[in-house]
């Protein structure tokens, strides 16, 4: 009885948490649903109807099917922050940073996101006070409202955010008074927690509380430049040992520098310039880890150099300008060996200035404008880039007038880590990576707010640069590179603005998933800059449109730049301008061209189309269905053009989507050419074309699924096919084959012009099957013979007769065959680490030695079953003879398909077997069993 009211009673509590459970989930759906449509966020990257299947929902996590974070940064997104945000309760991070057309402002109700630790608005155009419901944030660690509009006061219940840990509201229009605790009240004073306060370029005024700072304080940052604060420094600053920068400069803050600061040991950064500060500077000599002190512009009383200043052991930059220092400068104030930069403009400095012999060795600047200098006594053997002393007696003087150091030279700030050996530029918004690989980075700045240094050092850019490349060089994130495209500083307040381009791994652009986990390693400042010379940053991402590839070259997507040997660099150089020319011209024509579907329109209702043998028209609906609605796990590769998708018919048949991606659409005539002339294409050595979608602004090709993959991937080992060199010859017969078919047999004849490994694929026999005929140009086509507009196809298969003319010919496949060729030979790219395999062929190869001396670039992989390689040097032969320089010299295709066919005699083989199967090998196909 008992024990079945027991069973009863759980049954019913199970009940009851899937009810719940249920009804959860279904309200974190509805929430975001009202994101997604405030927001006008598209179904492509919010697609499916469950947000927590992983990668899904772009930016959306979830834990036991509730969402715990939202990270949508840099995606464009337009519109208010809508209340229904409040119901996700079990959210944890919430980062919409640099979303710049995000305004309005914020909902009290945020202050129901109990577990809230990151709220990240940084870079958005949010206005309105800041909810003083925030502050029941309990959980919250992490609170960025930088760079937006927001106006009012700092809410006073910020005070009980007992686990702040970063507090940013730089760059607003925040006013008011600083408030700290009273017996009523909560206040900053309370935030024992929090190591950053960034409160810097608002309109804060009243006096900096003395209250405000304790001993019990753990604040590493306080930056409060830029406001309208007044009255005294506090002296309680001094009791905040954990202090590493203290920015209070660009206020209007008077009365004496109190000696306190003097207590602040760690402190590395010291900035109270532009205030109203009086009396005289206290004794700062405990300051050893000081590498900024600036006092510039207050109302200091008439006092010489500080004596002390020389035991500032670490200081670098020191900045005393207008502040009435008067006699002369002593040559020890030059002494501290990291010292870098000197201003001590507009002051009443006079008699000579003299380095003596114990000066920095790092000395770059020195700024003395504006003095009542007499004289100057150059440093011996100096590495100083400049001295200026304009303005000062001594340039008064006619022999001085026109030296160096009285005209002014500016030295030269400029930095870039650019790659400034690449042969050609890119198209617009696309930049040069090392390799010269023209992709799309993602670009922004990054902002030193208090750095250590003054950037005429070059060497701390590159420290950096390689930093964050190394911070990036991780599996997680889809980085290949990160480089400096130029560093400016921000004379107002010495910020440090330092333009990076960071580039994609694997792919031309990122996507919005990849671009994402970039820039929340910043805006959650997971990444650090090495200590202890860089101070804070923020990093401010331009907008990321995924711009249509200019490449539209298949499977790789990204054409390969131009480090092939000196010849093809030239033939480049050559290249570039008609290329750029007709790039132009192309254009041009392309936006005068019709819609080629403008008739097409009634393709749902099965109104004719194209000229289409046995293709069929395929609807969204139908592509989605049986991809499972695009899914990651369908998902079997892609490129410049877009995804390729595996699928599977209800008749069951396995098929390949290739979908091009929105704003990547090739032209719609060469969509249309390339269906129509694959409809007609049948070969069992070329891929088939099934069908086709387009419907809804979509445009898809349907192939019959070829499941090992491409030749590149096989070479590569990434489908686990054993490829012996009697594999390899069949491959090349059989993509020989189709070829010869494209080029003789098909009507019209194609050219492929984009011959490569990775268009070949290989199916579970290993038959070789070309594909990927985007580039396809039919043989006789009206539009003038053969002479193209523009030069496709993939560097390191391109042939340079076609690249110098513009004439495109069967030839030109030719040479692409024999660079797959040697390709199947040395089982590496063409363009391998600058290095191009034809060239490295011709110079390695020896006619009167065994097998032509090429043991050595032989991949493993072809000796490795098979004991001697029949027919070897003839295959060489033939190779290349198709990559001869001229077509002429070239053979036919047919000729091509003929000498393989006889090598693979002469290796014992029937060239006439069905496909190129192992009926004499072990009857393993992927050669798993070895
Ligand atoms: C930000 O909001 C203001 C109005 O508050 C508007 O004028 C401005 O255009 C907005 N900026 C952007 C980038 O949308
Ligand atoms: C801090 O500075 C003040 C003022 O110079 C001094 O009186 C005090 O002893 C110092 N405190 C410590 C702990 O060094
Ligand atoms: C500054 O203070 C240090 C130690 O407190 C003292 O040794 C030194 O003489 C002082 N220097 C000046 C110029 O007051
Ligand atoms: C330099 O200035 C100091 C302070 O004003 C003054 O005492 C000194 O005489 C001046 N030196 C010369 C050479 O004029
Ligand atoms: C530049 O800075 C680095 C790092 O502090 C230093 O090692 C190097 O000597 C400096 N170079 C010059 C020319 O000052
Ligand atoms: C400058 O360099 C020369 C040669 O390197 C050396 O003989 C001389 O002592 C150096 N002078 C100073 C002041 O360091």
């Amino acid at each position: 009885m008992r024990s079945s009211r027991t069973g009863v009673f759980s049954l019913l509590i199970l009940i009851f948490f899937q009810i719940c459970y249920v009804s959860a989930v279904t309200e974190d759906y509805n929430a975001l649903q009202a994101l997604k449509s405030e927001w006008k966020i598209s179904s492509k990257i919010w697609k499916g109807s469950d947000p927590c299947v992983p990668d899904s929902w772009v930016g959306i996590v979830c834990n036991n099917n509730r969402v715990i974070s939202i990270s949508l940064i840099n995606l464009n997104l337009e519109g208010k922050l809508p209340p229904e945000i409040s119901t996700l309760i079990e959210l944890q991070t919430l980062d919409l940073s640099a979303n710049p057309k995000l305004s309005g402002s914020l909902p009290e109700s945020l202050g129901n996101l109990e577990k809230l630790h990151s709220l990240i608005l940084m870079g958005c155009n949010f206005t309105g006070s800041i909810p003083d419901s925030i502050g029941s944030l309990k959980e919250l660690d992490n609170l960025s409202l930088n760079s937006n509009k927001f106006s009012g006061t700092i809410p006073a219940s910020f005070g009980r955010l007992s686990k702040l840990f970063w507090l940013d509201i730089d760059d607003n229009q925040i006013e008011g008074e600083l408030p700290v605790s009273t017996t009523s009240s909560p206040g900053l004073d309370m935030l024992l927690a929090t190591h950053h306060f960034h409160f810097g370029n608002n309109k804060l005024s009243g006096i900096i509380p003395d209250k405000l700072f304790s001993s019990n304080m753990n604040l590493v940052h306080v930056l409060f430049d830029g406001n309208q604060f007044t009255g005294k420094i506090p002296d309680s600053l001094g009791l905040v040992k954990s202090l590493t920068v203290l920015r209070l400069d660009r206020n209007r803050l008077r009365g004496d520098i109190p000696s306190s600061l003097n207590n602040l040991t760690s402190l590395q950064e010291l900035y109270l310039a532009n205030n109203r500060l009086t009396g005289s500077m206290p004794n700062l000599t405990s300051l050893t880890n000081l590498y900024t002190l600036d006092v510039s512009n207050n109302f200091l009383t008439v006092a010489p150099v500080p004596s002390w200043i020389p035991s500032l052991q670490s200081l670098s930059t020191l900045r005393m300008e207008g502040i009435q220092l008067d006699g002369p400068v002593p040559a020890s104030l030059f002494s501290p060996r990291q010292l870098e930069i000197v201003y001590l403009k507009r002051n009443l400095i006079n008699e000579t200035l003299d380095f003596g012999t114990n000066y920095s060795q790092m000395l770059d600047f020195v700024d003395l404008r504006n003095n009542d200098i007499t004289g100057y006594k150059p440093a011996a053997n100096s590495t100083i880039q400049a001295v200026m002393l304009a303005d000062n007696q001594v340039c008064k003087d006619a022999a001085n007038k026109l030296s160096p150091y009285c005209v002014g030279v500016q030295p030269n700030f400029n930095y870039s880590t650019l790659p400034t050996h690449c042969s050609r530029p890119c198209g617009s918004g696309r930049e040069q990576n090392q390799g010269c690989h023209c992709m799309y980075p993602l670009t922004g700045v990054f902002t030193l707010r208090s750095p250590s240094f003054s950037g005429f050092n070059k060497t701390y850019f590159k420290t950096l640069q390689e930093n964050i490349a190394d911070y990036f060089n991780k599996d997680k994130y889809p980085v290949a590179s990160v480089e400096i495209k130029g560093v400016t500083e921000n004379q107002a307040d010495y910020h440090l603005l330092i333009t990076l381009l960071i580039f994609p791994k694997d792919q031309d652009r990122f996507n919005q998933t990849g671009m994402d986990s970039v820039l929340s390693a910043f805006s959650l400042q997971d990444y650090k800059p090495p200590p202890p010379r860089f101070g804070p940053y923020v990093f401010n991402a331009e907008p990321y449109s995924q711009v249509p590839g200019g490449s539209n070259s298949g499977n790789t997507g990204i054409i390969i730049g131009a480090v092939v040997g000196v010849a093809v660099l030239l033939l480049l150089l050559t290249i570039a301008g008609i290329y750029a020319l007709r790039q132009k011209q192309r254009a041009k024509r392309a936006r005068d061209q019709l819609n080629p579907f403008g008739k097409w329109d009634k393709i749902k209702n099965n109104v004719d189309a194209p000229r289409l043998m046995g293709a069929k028209a395929f609807t969204f609906e139908e592509m989605s269905k049986c991809t499972n609605g695009f899914s990651q796990a369908n998902d079997v590769g892609g490129g410049g053009y877009g995804q390729v998708y595996k699928g599977k018919l209800p008749s069951g048949q396995l098929i390949a989507i290739k979908r091009a991606q929105q704003g990547s659409m090739q032209g719609g005539l060469e969509f249309k050419t390339e269906i129509e002339l694959l409809s007609r294409v049948h070969h069992k050595n070329v891929v088939k074309l099934l069908g086709f979608c387009f419907d809804q602004s979509e445009q898809m090709l349907v192939y019959e699924y070829i499941p090992n993959g491409s030749l590149r991937d096989g070479l590569e080992g990434k489908n686990g096919i054993k490829l012996d060199w009697t594999r390899r010859l069949k491959i090349a017969l059989g993509s020989g084959k189709g070829l010869a078919y494209l080029h003789e047999l098909a009507d019209p004849p194609i050219i492929h012009r984009d011959v490569k490994s990775n268009n070949i694929l290989l199916d579970e026999h290993l038959t070789a099957k070309v594909a990927d005929f985007g580039l396809s140009k039919l043989v006789g086509d009206p539009e003038k013979a053969h002479v193209t507009t523009q030069v496709k196809g993939t560097m390191g298969y391109l042939d340079p007769e076609y690249y110098m003319t513009n004439q495109l010919t069967e030839k030109s496949d030719v040479y692409g065959f024999g660079v797959v060729m040697l390709e199947l030979l040395t089982g590496k790219s063409p363009i391998d680490r600058g290095s191009y395999v034809v060239k490295e062929v011709k110079k390695k190869m020896d006619k009167s030695k065994i097998m032509y001396d090429l043991q050595e670039m032989l991949d493993t992989g072809i000796i490795a079953n098979s004991g001697n390689l029949e027919g070897f040097e003839k295959y060489v032969d033939v190779a290349l003879r198709c990559v001869e320089p001229e077509g002429v010299n070239r053979p036919t295709m047919g000729e091509v398909v003929q000498d393989i066919e006889s090598i693979l005699r002469l290796a014992g083989l029937n060239p006439n077997a069905d496909s190129a199967t192992y009926e004499e090998a072990s009857g393993d196909p992927y050669g798993k069993n070895f």
